[in-house]
């Protein structure tokens, strides 16, 4: 446990979040920022009144400024505007970056030790926006995406498989958009390679359904995108900080010449651990997943050209 998380935008995401952060008993006080008057508040003290009936004691409290979180060991953003049916996670773009800078000047003056785990889209291009307008290092800058289109993916091949989602070990890498790279060769099931128990049409299509698996939410929930999947998977980037699990999970990372690029924020395999990040992996890649990655670095670099900061 660690004395103060805060998680900034009070919505779908950092309401769940919060809530979830709080019945694990990851911090002594969990403080929800939102720019909405009253919505942080509200939603915080319904949350600690569920800790009597939940059995946990982590204090949540909601506010409209900074001075509660002043001191944080972490904050989660997921401040920003969500998307909506036809909207794609670009559009999002300039509104989300001018978010997310004045959100991360205000984290660099309240909480100047904190690790930041970046939820707002686009992921990839705000996890820059956030390690420019905090000056933190890139330990302790790292964006929430990979979990959730590994998670997606792995829910995927459970269904159609009929096994458990426990037994499916899988990574999905690159920019959180469609151009994200599952990778069929480190898929397994308990060890067993993809490909020996799943014909190759059945996967494409699981990979192709993984690519759009925000999208398909939208569509379904047609005022808004996914939230119970991603606040789970900010969540479990918060637990393998705070209890120093050492996790390898798929998250977006500051690459300074992994893969053989630097510059930008994208998904890769890292070590998660009380410093923040502590290692990048470099896995080999087959060659078309080399080509896809590079493709998908690309697609998030454009939106960085365009992002003025
Ligand atoms: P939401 O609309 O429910 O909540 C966003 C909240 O941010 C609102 O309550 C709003 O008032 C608040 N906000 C806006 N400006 C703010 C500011 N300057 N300071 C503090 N709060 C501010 O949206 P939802 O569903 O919670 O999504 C949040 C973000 O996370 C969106 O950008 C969404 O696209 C992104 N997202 C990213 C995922 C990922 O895998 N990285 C997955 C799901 C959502
Ligand atoms: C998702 O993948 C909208 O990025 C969000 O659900």
């Amino acid at each position: 446990m660690v004395n103060k998380i805060t998680v900034v935008g009070a919505g779908n995401v950092g309401a769940t979040a919060a809530q979830r952060i709080a019945e694990k008993e990851l911090a002594r006080t969990v403080v929800m920022v939102d720019v909405a008057e009253g919505i942080p508040q509200g939603k915080g003290l319904d949350q600690w009144q569920s800790a009597p009936i939940e059995g946990f004691d982590s204090r949540v409290i909601g506010t409209n400024g900074y001075d509660e979180t002043e001191g944080s060991d972490l904050v989660v953003i997921t401040a920003g505007i969500a998307r909506k049916p036809g909207m794609s996670r670009d559009d999002l773009l300039n509104t989300n970056a001018g978010i997310v800078k004045s959100v991360g000047e205000n984290i660099k003056k309240s909480s100047p030790n904190a690790i930041v785990i970046v939820v707002s889209n686009p992921l990839d291009v705000m996890c820059w926006v956030a390690k420019e307008a905090t000056g933190f290092p890139r330990e302790r800058v790292i964006g929430m995406a990979g979990v959730l289109d590994t998670a997606r993916y792995r829910a995927f091949l459970a269904t159609a498989l009929d096994v458990s989602v426990r037994d499916i070990q899988a990574m999905v890498l690159g920019g959180h958009g469609d151009t994200m790279v599952p990778l069929i060769s480190y898929t397994t099931v308990s060890g067993i390679p993809i490909t020996q128990l799943m014909d190759r049409p059945t996967l494409d299509a699981i990979v192709d359904r993984t690519r759009n698996g925000g999208a398909e939410i939208v569509k379904h929930l047609k005022t808004g995108s996914a939230y119970y999947a991603p606040s789970s998977g900010a969540v479990q980037m918060v637990e393998a900080i705070v209890n120093d699990q050492k996790r390898i999970l798929p998250c977006s990372a500051w690459l300074e010449g992994e893969y053989g690029m630097k510059g930008l924020f994208l998904g890769v395999p890292v070590k998660l651990g009380r410093k923040g990040l502590e290692r990048v992996i470099e896995v080999t890649l087959t060659a078309d997943e080399r080509t896809a990655l590079e493709k998908s670095a690309q697609a998030v670099r454009e939106p960085m050209s365009v992002v003025k900061l």
